[in-house]
């Protein structure tokens, strides 16, 4: 059972204001701050915040963590990664460097096809492995709560193989199983017949969501309503991959099977914005991916101000995002998508929690809510965004058990990896 913890004299505790979730419009922009702040936990969960004076003696074995210096944010939530991979994409990095585009190494069998046969190559515990070891990286820059989908094994044994490692590890585990088209396969449509007779049944049991990468070289509108369709038939959220090279019409499609959301959207026009802000589907913007690829940021500004809801995600993964970092992704919000520090912490922190079923505990500092929070060394919260790649996450608590960031560092250094 994790102890009693008291942390005190915080410099401010800031987290999202209000209550429910998804937060849209101007209820996306307010964030409560209380100065001279303690948050207590026990037994994994916050029993209380308040301002120092309003402190009240606690009772029994209590460990006390210094807050001087620092902020207090809820512990951040990446509901958008593929980090169950083997392998690199640098090679690829560099011919990218050198003017071949993304889509083009796809084309030409590269891509995510090379990922897949990496991941291939390795067993269930090697991948275990890899994300429990991305997830460190992740728990160092502030990630308490990450999803990771499969879709780099794409036969049944590697992508069951990869969902249960992502279980292990303690993510949330998405069934990308309509990433791509495995080379095995003349078509879509025949990847899609075996895909869902032969794997489907036993990802439903071991994933939260499904996902499908609506795209030119990838599936099309018909083929993503066929594998949604049938993965909501089963119980599994609903997830897209959506507009990010070309609109194909994801967002209707997103918006027609009840997706819980669409994520990407660099390719995004107004009648998609328009859309979106009507609707229950939750817009996930993924600016590293955008920088990374040196693609057009998508449209966050409108989408929050048609009423969308929104949330901010890493989409870490070897090809077109190698970034861990949740704080780096803030302050592109706010820099790139013209966002304010303020949205940005309500999107990676509740509206990313609501994406993965979790925001009646995960993404705020109340009391009932999981002891999950980053104490950012900082005299101000904002510097979440605001210090560009800078090292503000100084200590990280999930569930209530509090690591530094020297720590979480320490046990993700090659001298230090397991095997
Ligand atoms: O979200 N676009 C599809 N999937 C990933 C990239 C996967 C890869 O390049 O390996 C994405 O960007
Ligand atoms: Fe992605």
């Amino acid at each position: 059972m994790p102890p009693t913890v008291l942390v005190r004299d915080l410099a401010q505790l800031a987290t999202p204001a209000g209550e429910g979730a998804p937060l849209r419009g101007a209820a996306l922009d307010r964030v409560e701050v209380v100065e001279d702040a303690y948050v207590l936990c026990d037994a994994g969960r916050i029993v209380d915040v308040g301002r120092m004076r309003d402190l009240r003696p606690v009772a029994g074995d209590v460990v006390e963590v210094d807050g001087r210096g620092r902020c207090a944010i809820p512990g951040l939530v990446d509901c958008h990664t593929h980090a169950c991979f083997l392998g690199d994409r640098v090679g690829e990095f560099d011919l990218r460097s050198r003017g071949a585009s993304y889509e083009e190494l796809h084309a030409a069998g590269g891509g995510i096809q090379s990922t897949v046969a990496a991941t291939r190559e390795g067993g269930e515990r090697e991948l275990e492995r890899a994300v429990r070891r991305h997830a460190l990286a992740m728990r160092a820059r502030g990630t308490t709560t990450f999803e990771a989908k499969s879709g780099y094994g794409l036969d049944r044994d590697t992508e069951l193989a990869s969902l249960r490692a992502v279980r292990a590890a303690g993510g949330v585990p998405t069934w990308l199983g309509a990433h791509s088209i495995p080379t095995e396969f003349d078509s879509a449509d025949a990847y899609l017949d075996f895909a869902l007779a032969e794997v489907l049944p036993e990802a439903a049991r071991l994933a939260e969501a499904a996902d499908v990468f609506v795209e030119r070289e990838a599936f099309d509108l018909a083929q993503a309503r066929r594998y949604l369709s049938a993965c909501k038939g089963v119980g599994l959220a609903l997830r897209l991959h959506g507009d990010q090279f070309t609109e194909l019409g994801a967002v209707g499609l997103a918006i027609e099977v009840g997706a819980r959301s669409v994520d990407h959207l660099e390719a995004t026009g107004h009648d998609g914005v328009r859309a979106l802000g009507r609707s229950e589907v939750v817009a996930v913007l993924l600016p590293a991916s955008a920088l990374f690829l040196a693609r057009p940021m998508p449209p966050a500004r409108a989408l929050v101000d048609a009423g969308a809801a929104i949330a901010l995600a890493t989409d870490f993964n070897p090809g077109s995002a190698f970034c861990e970092s949740l704080p780096l992704v803030c302050s592109l919000a706010c820099t790139q998508l013209r966002l304010t520090p303020a949205e940005a912490l309500g999107a990676c922190t509740v509206n990313a929690a609501h994406v993965l079923g979790r925001a009646a505990h995960k993404g705020r500092l109340a009391p009932g809510f999981d002891a999950d929070f980053v104490l950012l060394d900082a005299p101000d919260w904002r510097y979440l965004a605001y210090h560009l790649a800078g090292d503000v996450v100084g200590a990280v608590a999930a569930g209530g058990e509090v690591t530094a960031r020297v720590e979480l560092i320490a046990a993700t250094a090659p001298a230090a990896r397991p095997g």
